[in-house]
Parts: C-alpha cells; sequence; structure tokens
C-alpha cells in the first residue's frame, strides 16, 4: 500500500483519518496511519491543550490539524450575527424540542459554542495554534485556504490540503497552492457535494495531476482502500469510521445507533450547519425536512441557532432526546457494526487491501492464462 504519501509523511500506509478526538488521532498515527484533528469544535482555549497533549502521546509520529475556513462567509462579529437570526427559526427550534419534552440545560451548563470556528477571525487563531505544534498537515474544509494562510503553513514546512465535492474546483485549488487534494464523494459524513467518489476520484486525479489525491467517502474497509488507490488516488480520507472506534468520545446513545444504522439511514441535510451535510437521519433532521419547517439558515448562523439544542439533544440522548440526537455520518456506517479499538481497524484495513489485491492479481493470471 506504499504510495508517494508514505514517503512524503513518513508514514506506512497511506490512510488519513480524520477526527474530533484527539486519542483517535494518537492512535491512528501510532498504527502507521496519520491522525487529523478537526478542529472546528475546539475553542481557542481548547486547542491549545489537546495540541499539546498529542504532541505527548504520539511518539514523534507524523499528525494534522482540520480547519474550516469556507470561501465567502460572513465575518461579522457575533452581536451582529445573533440579531440576523429570526424569532421564526428560533421558535421552531424550541417547538422541536417540546414536542419531546427535552428539558432546558440545567443553570450552570454552558451550551455548545454555537459560533464555532466557521468564520475565519476564528479559524485564523487555529492555525497560528495549530503551526505552533510540529503538524505535518493542515486541512482545510469548504473551499481553499486563503492564500496568506497556505504561505504561513508552507513556511512552517507544513503542506496543504483541501476537501473538495466537485471536479470544477480541483484546478483553482492547486493554483492556490494545495499540495493534496481531498476529493470526497457525496458519500461522504459531514459537508458534501452530490457526486459519487466512484466517478468523483478519477475526475479529480485527472484534473489536478500530478498533484496527489487522496478519495474520501465511503471508505471504511480494505477492499475500498484498493478501489480508492485503484481510481487514482494516493491514499485514503477516513471520518465515518473513527466515530465508533473503542478510543472515540462518541456518545453512547449516539454509538448505538450508529451499530445498528444501514447504509440506507443517513440524509444530506441542511439542519446541521446551513451548508449540505450527510447525517444520520433523525427525528430532527425529519423536523427540518418536514412541511412546516422554516427552511435552514444559511451558516454560520443555523449552528448559532441550534447549538444550545445540540446541547440538549446530547445532554438527554438517553432520556427525552433518544429520537433527535445524531451526528454527521456517512453511508459507510452500514459496516460499522461493532465498536473496536482503532488499532484493530487500521489492521483490518490493510488486511483487506492485501487479500482485495490478492484477489485481482488471480483475475488477471487467469485472464492472460491460455487455459
Ligand atoms: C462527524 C463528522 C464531522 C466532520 N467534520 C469535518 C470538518 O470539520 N472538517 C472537514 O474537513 N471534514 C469534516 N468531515 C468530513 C471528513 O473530513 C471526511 O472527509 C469524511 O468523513 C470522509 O467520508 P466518510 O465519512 O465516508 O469516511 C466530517 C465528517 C464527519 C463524519
Amino acid at each position: 500500500m506504499r504510495t508517494r504519501l508514505c514517503d512524503t509523511f513518513g508514514i506506512q500506509y497511506p490512510i488519513f483519518a480524520f477526527t474530533r478526538c484527539k486519542e483517535v488521532v494518537v492512535e491512528v498515527s501510532k498504527a502507521g496511519g496519520m491522525g487529523v484533528l478537526g478542529a472546528i469544535a475546539f475553542s481557542v482555549d481548547e486547542l491549545e491543550p489537546a495540541l499539546a497533549w498529542i504532541d505527548e502521546h504520539i511518539e514523534g509520529r507524523p499528525y494534522g490539524v482540520d480547519v474550516v475556513m469556507p470561501a465567502g462567509i460572513v465575518d461579522a462579529a457575533p452581536p451582529d450575527l445573533e440579531s440576523m437570526i429570526p424569532e421564526q427559526h428560533r421558535q421552531f427550534v424550541e417547538s422541536v424540542l417540546a414536542r419531546f419534552n427535552v428539558p432546558p440545560l440545567p443553570a450552570g451548563d454552558p451550551a455548545w459554542n454555537g459560533l464555532l470556528a466557521w468564520v475565519h477571525s476564528q479559524a485564523r487563531s487555529q492555525v497560528e495554534i495549530a503551526l505552533s505544534h510540529p503538524i505535518k498537515l493542515l486541512a482545510n474544509a469548504l473551499g481553499p485556504p486563503p492564500p496568506d494562510v497556505v504561505a504561513a503553513a508552507h513556511e512552517h514546512n507544513v503542506l496543504v490540503a483541501a476537501l473538495i465535492g466537485k471536479a470544477e474546483h480541483a484546478q483553482r485549488q492547486v493554483e492556490a497552492g494545495v499540495d493534496i487534494i481531498v476529493a470526497q464523494g457525496t458519500e461522504a459524513g459531514g459537508h458534501t457535494g452530490d457526486v459519487s467518489t466512484m466517478v468523483l476520484v478519477p475526475e479529480i486525479v485527472d484534473a489536478v495531476s500530478p498533484t496527489p489525491v487522496l478519495a474520501a467517502g465511503g471508505i471504511g474497509t480494505g477492499r475500498q482502500v484498493a478501489a480508492a488507490l485503484a481510481l487514482g488516488a494516493e491514499g485514503a480520507w477516513t471520518g465515518s469510521i473513527w466515530l465508533a472506534v473503542a478510543e472515540a468520545d462518541t456518545h453512547p446513545a449516539v454509538v448505538e445507533k450508529l451499530l445498528h444504522a444501514t447504509s440506507r439511514d443517513t440524509v444530506r441535510s441542511r439542519s446541521w450547519t446551513g451548508k449540505p451535510a450527510r447525517m444520520l437521519r433523525t427525528a430532527w433532521t425529519d423536523a427540518w425536512d418536514a412541511a412546516d419547517s422554516p427552511g435552514a439558515l444559511p451558516m454560520p448562523l443555523q449552528f448559532m441557532l441550534t447549538g444550545n439544542a445540540q446541547s440538549r439533544m446530547h445532554l438527554f440522548a438517553d432520556r427525552e432526546a433518544r429520537e433527535l440526537v445524531g451526528t454527521p455520518i456517512g453511508q459507510i456506517v452500514g459496516e460499522m457494526n461493532e465498536v473496536r479499538p482503532v488499532r484493530e481497524v487500521m489492521a483490518g484495513l490493510v488486511r483487506g487491501f492485501e487479500d482485495t489485491v490478492d484477489r485481482l492479481d488471480q483475475l488477471t493470471s487467469k485472464v492472460g492464462s491460455p487455459r
């Protein structure tokens, strides 16, 4: 499974793992892949200690950080953004929670930070912190990172990756100085376009050659890693499968749902952030798709509107909010049927890849044989 990117990063397998959990980052990198910490949900004060913890535990293995700097998003100050949220939407959120009798947050229990780091001012602070640690990769979702961010990363010898879902955007990313393109198909969990991995990856490989491409979306077995490499990718970028590993901090009620979900139990919904994101289908996503829904607000307003509700759904996930609680997740959830440690998942991907390549080798030798 050796590709150029193994040498670039000094990793054994070109398997990249997006996760918001620092323990998973460390375990993936120690198992020969490359853990990438999703920084979006970390405040600036939380990110520094999380990266320090990784540095302390990762035994010198390479890792990366992922930020979200959406192209063209408003970058207003929080009070101004708050005033842009219509009262009708606030009432709708309360009415959905009331339908399930979800209690308010107990006094003193802080709600999730609704603004997160979607706005560039916050993401830039995260980039600054990330670059003060020995990271090897800075990834960005939702458009090419601004030129000064690319330049700062390169000054620190950090390569830049960007996630894209449309071949039309590929060349623009390379021109913006992005070193690695993550071609993410519609199967993927989180923000996603509408073209499948099978179609998108070769399109993007051809569009940006010789820039290396990682395939993302729907990769959870060694067979799928082999398929990604067959399509011309130089590695796999995975996300969903790390939500149900033993080291993950996913809420147990959510893990339970993931283990039982099939590949048809996801939906592309704007209810999370305002941009289409693939998520577990729940009573919450259904409510936003129903006829009486006011429709999602544009990013970053939707998560500001729903951050408090998300906190309540997670706090009461075992009780009143059982039907509402969910997570972004890809169609590969249908293959996620047991909780296993990261090391075992990685070993399974490698073994599955080798079996697949052996099987394909036999096919070619049969075709070539006169008997
Ligand atoms: C819970 C969850 C949150 C995600 N959040 C982000 C994010 O903040 N930034 C990002 O670049 N990608 C994010 N993604 C997408 C992943 O980086 C990755 O491309 C995707 O999970 C790959 O497809 P898969 O889910 O089929 O493995 C997220 C995915 C999931 C499942």
